[in-house]
């Protein structure tokens, strides 16, 4: 069966003491947590060294980069490898979130070399896709997704695809307040599993957990989490406070 899975991206914000702050209150209230359920933390580069000591050996609980580079080594100044990460025990990095698209241009190609060398060193990717307001407008969300995952990940193999997690995050919806209603998320998120099983058959489309993003908040988490290819969430603004987290947490199925 497919993880279900509370993934926060703080994105720039939060201070160290901050960020530890937080991650204490949610590692208390995820102790109980169900095992099946994986909570992951994409905190800022400097603090990931800090908050995967804090998370120590609790199970469920992971620390996430929220980018990375797609070359191995070498002259890229400011930039982060995988292996960089991989060397100091981090196991998740967020690729292709559409901040990163829209601001840093990361194209799909550069996206599938991303996702590459994530596979090269071990690393589980959460890929995002979703597309911006226009597109929605009119109409023409579902090609362009289909586009985002065509071009950066269907050259991956079924066993690479197998257990994958993608957050689905219409652009329109992120910091916005405007949540894509239950039945949009869930209509774009069974599309998204229909275009994997046409190219890679419904044993490895069952298997990716398809995380919604886009103004979830404590009060709405729940339904959008029980809608059936909703396999839980990307948090921006309520992940940055512990209540409203461990709400949207305990609100997974
Ligand atoms: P939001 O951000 O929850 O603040 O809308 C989600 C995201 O960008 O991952």
């Amino acid at each position: 069966m497919r993880k279900q899975i509370a993934a926060a991206n703080w994105k720039m914000n939060l201070t160290l003491e901050q960020g530890m702050a937080l991650t204490a209150d949610i590692l208390k209230a995820t102790l109980t947590t169900d095992i099946t359920h994986q909570v992951i933390l994409g905190v800022p580069f400097p603090y990931l060294i800090a908050i995967k000591a804090q998370i120590g050996n609790q199970e469920n609980v992971f620390a996430a980069a929220q980018n990375c580079y797609s070359k191995a080594s070498g002259a890229y100044t400011g930039e982060v490898s995988v292996e960089m990460l991989k060397s100091i025990g981090i196991t998740h990095v967020i690729v292709g979130h559409s901040e990163r698209r829209e601001y840093f241009n990361e194209s799909n190609a550069m996206l599938a070399d991303k996702i590459n060398i994530c596979f090269e060193y071990g690393m589980t990717p959460i890929f995002c896709c979703g597309e911006p307001l226009a597109i929605r407008e009119a109409e023409t969300q579902n090609g362009f997704v289909a586009t985002q995952l065509e071009e950066s990940l269907f050259h991956l193999s079924p066993e690479q695809l197998t257990g994958f997690i993608i957050a689905y995050e219409p652009i329109w919806a992120i910091g916005t307040g405007k949540t894509a209603t239950n039945e949009q998320a869930q209509e774009i998120q069974a599309y998204i599993r229909k275009v994997i099983a046409a190219k890679y058959g419904s044993t490895v489309a069952d298997s990716i957990s398809i995380l919604y993003g886009g103004s979830v908040k404590a009060a709405n988490a729940k339904e959008i989490f029980a809608q059936q290819d909703v396999d839980g969430g990307l948090v921006g603004g309520a992940s940055l406070v512990a209540t409203d987290f461990v709400t949207i947490i305990n609100s997974l199925k």
